[in-house]
């Protein structure tokens, strides 16, 4: 149980990163095939989220993971492997719009990935890292992915609709995902 005075822990705050990226994606669903505005922004806010959840997992969750279970190095690396392999599809769908045929099919495939990832997280890894990491540890580096993450962007779009706008006025967000790697991770400006 959190005290409203305390910020979440790593653990409490990655899963309700999941939770957010969770109901984006059943604001997608209620709207699949649409070739809206709404979808496109959608599509876009979970790019940003996704990629902000991954950094800090990366930056935080799996160096913990490393060094206190016994199988962490592999555990570790699979997690890895899968972001990656998920960020290819963000990569695709950054370049896309609603109206593009591959859009839908991209945001199925990249739900299912994310659908698996915060099952193993949440039966898994989660479980088993609190067991093995002190609560005063999981509160400091939950405090630091806090840290990091309040100089992420928010906006998806400089055009994000204000209620008329339209698909037409939105153009694809190339470069998205190393935009947002770069200003997490300092580089670039
Ligand atoms: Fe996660």
């Amino acid at each position: 149980m959190r005290k409203m005075s305390e910020s979440p822990d790593l653990i409490d705050l990655l899963t309700d990163q999941h939770r957010d990226v969770d109901l984006l994606f059943y604001q997608l669903a209620d709207i699949t095939g649409e070739a809206s505005a709404e979808a496109l922004v959608l599509g876009r806010r979970v790019v940003i989220s996704l990629v902000t959840h991954a950094i800090g997992e990366e930056q935080h969750l799996y160096p913990t993971v490393r060094r206190l279970l016994d199988d962490g190095e592999a555990l570790a690396d699979r997690e890895v492997a899968e972001h990656d392999q998920a960020e290819r599809a963000m990569r695709d769908l950054e370049a896309l719009r609603p109206d593009d045929e591959a859009f839908w099919p991209t945001v199925r495939d990249l739900r299912e990935m994310v659908r698996q990832h915060v099952e193993e997280e949440e039966q898994e890894l989660f479980p088993r890292l609190r067991a093995a990491c002190p609560d005063n540890e999981l509160r400091r580096l939950g405090a630091k992915v806090q840290q990091t993450q309040r100089h992420a962007p928010t906006r998806p779009h400089p055009l994000a609709p204000s209620g008329e706008a339209s698909l037409a006025l939105l153009g694809p967000a190339i470069g998205l995902v190393d935009r947002l790697r770069d200003a997490a991770t300092g580089r670039g400006h």
